[in-house]
C-alpha cells in the first residue's frame, strides 16, 4: 500500500471511531478522534493503562491549540514558534468540550506538534486532533518501530502506519504551565537547556517514588521484563557468577568485557544517537533471556536527561 493510500484509510479509521498506531518522531502513538470518548476507551483498554493517566493530544498546527485550552501565555507561543513541530509538549487549561477520559478529570490538556509527515498528514487528514499515548502496553517501553508496535498490540489496533525507526527515540519533554512558572514534568526529546534558551528558567520537579510528577510517571515505568541495574560494581561479579548478564554501554566498552551480550548506544557517544537506539537495543536485550541487564549511567545534560530518566523508571523496582 502507497504511504498516502494508507494515510487516507487511516484516517478514515479514525473518524470512524476507530484506533490508529502512528510514527512520530519520537515513538509510536496509538491515535483515536480526541473528541470520540469511546473511541478512546479503546486505547486505554487495549494499553491496559489505568484511566487516572491523560493523554496527550497532537494537532497539526499550532494554531490549533487555541481550540483545546483556554488561554496560550505568550511564552508558549515562543516554545511553539521555535520548537514546533518537535518533541515539546505543554499542558495547559483545557477547553471543556475536550471529554475527561482524553484528560483523566484533569483541568488541563497536554498538547504537542509531532515532528513526523505521518502524524501530521494523519491528523489533518482525520480533521481532528488526534489523542493518542505511546503504543505499547502499559509500564512497557515504548515502541520505536512500527514491528515493536505489531509485536505487543498487532491483532488489538485497526491499522500501524509504519513510517520506519523513530528519529528521536525517547519521549516528548513535557512542560507544565499550569502554575505561574513552567515545571517540567518529564524530560524528552527536547533538551531542558533549549527550552531554558527559548523561555528563560524552567522548574524541575525531582522524581518522587511517592507521588508521580506527571499523573503516569510511575516509579516503576518504561520497564522490560529482564531486572536492569545502573549502579554496577564490579564487586558484584562473584554473586552473579553463573548467571547471563547483559551489558547496556552508552559507548563502545574498553577492554574485554565479561558480559553474555553488549548493545552499544552510540560507538563515538553521540547523545541523539543514543537516545534513538535506547528502546530498541533494550527490547533486544529483553529477547536473550537475561539475569540482569547492567546499564552504564550517561551524563545527565542534553537529551542524557531523558535517556538517563528512563534507564531509572525501567530499573525501578517499585511497581
Ligand atoms: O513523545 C510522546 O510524548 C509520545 C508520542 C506518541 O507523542 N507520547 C507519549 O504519551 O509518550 P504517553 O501517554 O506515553 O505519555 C504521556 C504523559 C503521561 O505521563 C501523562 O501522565 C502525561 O503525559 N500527561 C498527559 N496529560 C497531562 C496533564 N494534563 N497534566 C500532566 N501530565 C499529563
Ligand atoms: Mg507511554
Amino acid at each position: 500500500m502507497k504511504d498516502t493510500e494508507a494515510i487516507r484509510q487511516a484516517a478514515q479509521i479514525i473518524r470512524q471511531g476507530g484506533i490508529v498506531a502512528f510514527p512520530t518522531e519520537t515513538v509510536y502513538g496509538l491515535g483515536a478522534d480526541t473528541y470520540n470518548p469511546l473511541a478512546v476507551a479503546r486505547i486505554f483498554e487495549v494499553k491496559r493503562r489505568p484511566y487516572f493517566d491523560p493523554l496527550i493530544v497532537h494537532v497539526a498546527y499550532p494554531a490549533h491549540v487555541k481550540k483545546l485550552v483556554k488561554e496560550i501565555p505568550s511564552s508558549v507561543e515562543k516554545l511553539a514558534e521555535k520548537l514546533w513541530p518537535g518533541p515539546l509538549t505543554v499542558v495547559l487549561l483545557k477547553e471543556k468540550n475536550i471529554p475527561d477520559i482524553v484528560t483523566a478529570g484533569l483541568p488541563s490538556v497536554a498538547v504537542r506538534m509531532p515532528d513526523h509527515p505521518t502524524a501530521l498528514s494523519l491528523i489533518e487528514e482525520s480533521k481532528c486532533p488526534i489523542a493518542a499515548p505511546s503504543a505499547n502496553p502499559f509500564g512497557y517501553l515504548s515502541p520505536t518501530t512500527a514491528e515493536h508496535v505489531r509485536e505487543q498490540l498487532g491483532d488489538q489496533v485497526d491499522l500501524i502506519l509504519d513510517g520506519g525507526p523513530c528519529a528521536v527515540g525517547v519521549e516528548s519533554t513535557i512542560v507544565s504551565f499550569l502554575d505561574g512558572k513552567p515545571r517540567l514534568l518529564r524530560p524528552g526529546g527536547v533538551s531542558l537547556e533549549q527550552i531554558e534558551s527559548v523561555i528563560g528558567e524552567v522548574q524541575i520537579t525531582p522524581i518522587q517514588e511517592d507521588r508521580p510528577s506527571a499523573p503516569g510517571m510511575f516509579p516503576r515505568h518504561y520497564a522490560p521484563r529482564t531486572p536492569i541495574v545502573l549502579d554496577w560494581n564490579e564487586k558484584n561479579r562473584d554473586l552473579y557468577k553463573s548467571r547471563n548478564i547483559g551489558l547496556l554501554a552508552f559507548r563502545e566498552p574498553k577492554g574485554n568485557l565479561k558480559f553474555h551480550s553488549v548493545e552499544v548506544l552510540s560507538k563515538k557517544g553521540d547523545m541523539r544517537e543514543a537516545a534513538a537506539n535506547l528502546f530498541s537495543a533494550i527490547r533486544r536485550l529483553d529477547t536473550l533471556n537475561l539475569d540482569l541487564i547492567v546499564a552504564e549511567p550517561i551524563p545527565e545534560v542534553g537529551l542524557g536527561r531523558a535517556i538517563m530518566d528512563r534507564l531509572r523508571h525501567a530499573s525501578s523496582r517499585g511497581e
